[in-house]
């Protein structure tokens, strides 16, 4: 019994001088993480010879996803795009300025059209651009019934022929009173609402798209010509009142 009690008793003392020591260890090593002897970017520093604590990167250093490689991704343009090639444009009543040769744009869509690219097209369409363009790109979005400059409409052959690199081009970079949308929708939503533009011009001229290279195949609308073109009628027109 005796016995016992004091083994019990030892071990307390044991357990309490450990955790003493281990505390006076602790403390007698503190290093502060946040006083750590490094150089701050841009400060002084006699360790190399030219006075900088920063090294410049070796050259042709390429950020970790920044590479960017592929160009037409991330261009639209063509593999040895011209950059002083002349374009032919004309200018309409009014004021845009109209291209009709597009040398240096890639032809197609440079990522697979699924069925969730052409929603998010969609979606990005209406917030980006159908204030101007309109619901199926006609040129009649609600700023522009409200006084700002007309956009050409989509479904000329002009556009419908154009290929997809321009609308993309025009996206990335602006054209003419059209700001560029760089800033705001990335590359692969840039796509999308080309992949989309591409379906609302099927939309409006169901005959004249074929099964051309990234465009929508359209078949379907195509042996249902008069009914599609009607419904597409009643939605310009139910959107035109709904807006209002
Ligand atoms: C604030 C109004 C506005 C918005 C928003 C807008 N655009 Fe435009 N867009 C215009 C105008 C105006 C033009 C005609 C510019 C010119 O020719 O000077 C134009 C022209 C275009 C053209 C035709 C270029 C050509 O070859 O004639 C395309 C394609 C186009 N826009 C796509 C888009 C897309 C895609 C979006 C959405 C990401 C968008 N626009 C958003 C006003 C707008």
């Amino acid at each position: 019994m005796n016995n016992s009690k004091q083994v019990q008793s030892m071990r307390k003392v044991t357990v309490f001088a450990l955790l003493l020591f281990t505390f006076a260890l602790s403390t007698a090593c503190r290093y502060d993480m946040q006083d750590q002897p490094r150089l701050k970017p841009y400060k002084e520093s006699d360790f190399f010879a030219d006075g900088k604590a920063m090294r410049d990167l070796p050259e042709g250093t390429v950020a970790r996803g920044q590479l960017k490689e592929d160009k037409a991704f991330y261009t639209g343009k063509k593999e040895n795009a011209d950059p002083n090639i002349q374009v032919e444009t004309t200018t309409d009543a009014s004021g845009n300025t109209l291209v009709s040769s597009f040398p240096n744009d890639i032809e197609e869509i440079p990522m697979p059209v699924t069925e969730e690219v052409l929603d998010r097209g969609e979606e990005r369409y209406k917030i980006f651009c159908m204030v101007c363009h309109g619901p199926v790109g006609s040129g009649d979005g609600m700023v522009v019934r409200r006084g700002y400059p007309q956009p050409p409409t989509y479904h000329d052959d002009r556009l419908r022929n154009a290929p997809a690199g321009h609308f993309f081009d025009v996206m990335t970079n602006g054209w003419g009173k059209m700001n560029s949308y760089a800033s705001m929708i990335p590359v692969a939503d840039r796509w999308a609402i080309v992949a989309y533009i591409r379906a609302l011009q099927a939309s409006q001229n169901p005959q004249g798209f074929g099964n051309e290279g990234g465009r929508p195949a359209t078949n379907s609308n195509t042996a249902n010509e008069e009914s599609n073109t009607n419904g597409t009628a009643g939605n310009t027109a139910g959107n035109g009142g709904g807006d209002q």
